[in-house]
């Protein structure tokens, strides 16, 4: 019998224990032995629970427990889970975890740590939620070299963008409803700011090039400056707008942003919508192949990370390798990152717009009072310069075709 202590028990750890009790019998067949939970580690009490004899509040009983062979860990945050995840696997003890933050932060250190002790350090769950992707990544795209990898991976910012799609309306109205449902937090900053995306971006990125990635690097634009206009144009192109993590190889340079982008129906990931994540990986031998389901959600969630025990488990004192070195990746400057672009300018004045742009493609969405269209390919830089000296500029996306 393997037994694990869950800590934190909010919405992920409580689905760890649900999903472990209620899935008791086929999870210990896939494992070769049973799973039980011996102690949840919480601030609070939980009277009524299953669970209450098996909280504690110290973490110490923990890590000193030699029965303790697996530390699940759903805190979320860097303060302490840091701490005891760092203390569980220097002492011996697997680590499964859903934390995105942790991940992206100390991921390489941790994997280190694990591999010099032989046990694991696994993370299905901080990318992607219940989507199998990083073990994928790390397990079975191992023939090619990975081009591209472009994800809807905040379910929050899609459900949004949806929304505003399907209803035009404005992004308040709609983060209100969102926040109302239950599905935005109270501070939605994370989410709409495109900072959790880019944790997940960075995290995918360090695994798909064995080295560490730093989320500090990485572009990021969120999607509070989309308006019910933006999707009026975006309708008449029969386009959506979605906001990706995405980085890629070009020329030997990492590109990475996290930033809305228009896409058209024949993008796989256009028709990713409400809360779902999906995430496009192409490989130069394999092509495109795309991880579609819920990336966020209690049981979806703590699905992955009671795959992760799973796993740790079936490979007791074998540490699996996961290439993820703390050399540092550099990440290409967005100036010559290339791109097509949406533009919006206020006035009527064609001329100037192409005597700056050359022949573009404009979009007639019955907005008064401005003019809307698409440039052809070009850096970002010279982007930038060119609506920097053009009066009325109002805004830009990026296209993703
Ligand atoms: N806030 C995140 C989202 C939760 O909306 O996708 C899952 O990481």
């Amino acid at each position: 019998m393997i037994k694990v202590a869950v800590l934190g028990y909010g919405t992920v750890g409580s689905g760890v224990v649900q999903v472990i009790t209620e899935n008791q019998e086929i999870v210990a067949k896939r494992s070769g032995q049973e799973i039980q939970v011996k102690y949840v580690l919480d601030l609070r009490d939980f009277p009524g629970d299953p669970i209450q004899e098996k909280v504690v509040h110290d973490f110490n009983v923990i890590l000193e427990d030699s029965e303790i062979d697996i530390v699940v860990e759903t805190m979320g945050g860097t303060k302490p889970a840091y701490d005891f995840v760092k203390a569980s696997l220097e002492a011996g003890k697997s680590v499964c975890t859903s934390n995105k933050e942790l991940v992206a932060a100390h991921g390489a250190e941790l994997i280190q740590i694990a591999k010099d002790k032989g046990v694991n350090f696994f993370f299905e769950a901080s990318v992607g939620g219940g989507i199998p992707v990083i073990r994928p990544l790390n397990d079975c795209l191992t023939a090619d070299k990975i081009l591209q990898i472009n994800g809807i991976l905040n379910g929050t910012t899609n459900y949004i963008l949806t929304k505003m799609s399907r209803e035009g309306s404005d992004f308040d109205a709609v983060l209100k409803e969102a926040q109302d449902l239950g599905y935005a937090e109270k501070d939605p900053t994370a989410d709409v700011e495109g900072y959790d995306a880019c944790r997940k971006i960075a995290i995918l990125t360090s695994l798909a090039y064995g080295k560490q990635v730093d989320y500090e690097d990485i572009y990021t634009e969120g999607i509070t400056k989309i308006t019910a206009e933006d999707f009026a144009y975006a309708n008449k192109l029969q386009a959506s707008i979605k906001i990706f993590g995405s980085s890629k190889m070009v020329d030997g340079k990492l590109y990475a942003m996290v930033a809305p982008q228009m896409i058209l129906a024949d993008n796989p990931l256009f028709a990713v919508n409400d809360v779902f994540n999906a995430i496009c990986v192409t490989g130069n031998m394999l092509g495109d192949v795309m991880f579609y389901g819920k990336g966020a959600g209690k049981e979806a969630t703590a699905s992955a990370v009671v795959s992760d025990v799973v796993v740790a488990t079936q490979q007791m004192g074998n540490n699996v390798q996961i290439l993820w070195d703390a050399d540092k990746m550099e990440v290409a400057s967005m100036d010559d990152m290339e791109n097509r672009f949406f533009v919006r300018l206020a006035g009527q004045d064609k001329a100037a717009v192409e005597a700056a742009f050359g022949p573009v493609d404009y979009v007639e969405a019955g907005i008064e009072g401005e003019l809307g269209f698409l440039t052809g390919k070009m850096k970002e830089k010279d982007f930038n310069a060119k609506v920097s000296a053009m009066d009325g500029f109002i805004t830009r996306i990026r296209l993703g075709f």
